[in-house]
């Protein structure tokens, strides 16, 4: 496999599975949104305000490109609706391992409520988290393997990953 992309809801740990997942196998760390900032010179809620939805999703499938094509040797962590569009997981499943990391609602509600920085939740997580997990019940679906984050350390999630991977 020639990366591995983590995908899944918000609050379900990519980034931070990420990065310690990279450390272990000294491989390179790519956050989507990260890029999509620096590509645009501003920061998602701006970009969700300034531009709307439609340009920041234009935004995260050009990223995916430029980060996932002719790339090798990466860990990538995905926005949690990177996944909503077929292109983007065509780029995905062509380019690596497409691990889904899941966990119960609480935990995410728990994990995101006080985070400023996801615009789709409009600071009412208890709310929005249920209906948007509702809505994407099935999104995740296509990634070659789900891992439950729920009640398990980074340290545990990333050794699972490992094992995935190397038996693919
Ligand atoms: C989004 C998730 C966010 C970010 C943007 C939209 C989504 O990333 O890309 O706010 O549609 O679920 P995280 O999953 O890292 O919070």
């Amino acid at each position: 496999m020639r990366n591995i992309v983590l995908v899944g809801f918000m609050g379900t740990g990519k980034s931070t599975v990420a990065a310690v997942l990279a450390q272990q196998l000294d491989w390179k760390r790519v956050d989507l949104d990260t890029s999509i900032e620096e590509a645009e010179g501003a920061t998602i809620p701006q970009l969700f305000a300034d531009q709307g939805e439609p340009y920041f999703r234009k935004a995260e499938t050009e990223a995916l490109r430029r980060e996932l094509e002719g790339r090798s040797g990466q860990v990538v962590a995905t926005g949690g609706g990177a996944v909503l569009a077929e292109e983007n997981r065509d780029i995905m499943l062509a380019n690596g391992l497409v691990v889904a990391l899941t966990a119960d609602v609480e935990t995410i509600v728990s994990r995101v409520q006080n985070d400023p920085n996801r615009p789709l939740l409009r600071g009412n997580a208890g709310k929005s988290v249920p209906e948007l997990l509702e809505r994407r019940r099935h999104a995740y679906d296509f990634a070659h393997v789900k891992i439950d984050t729920t009640n398990k350390t980074v340290e545990q999630i990333a050794a699972e990953i490992v094992d995935c991977g190397s038996t693919r």
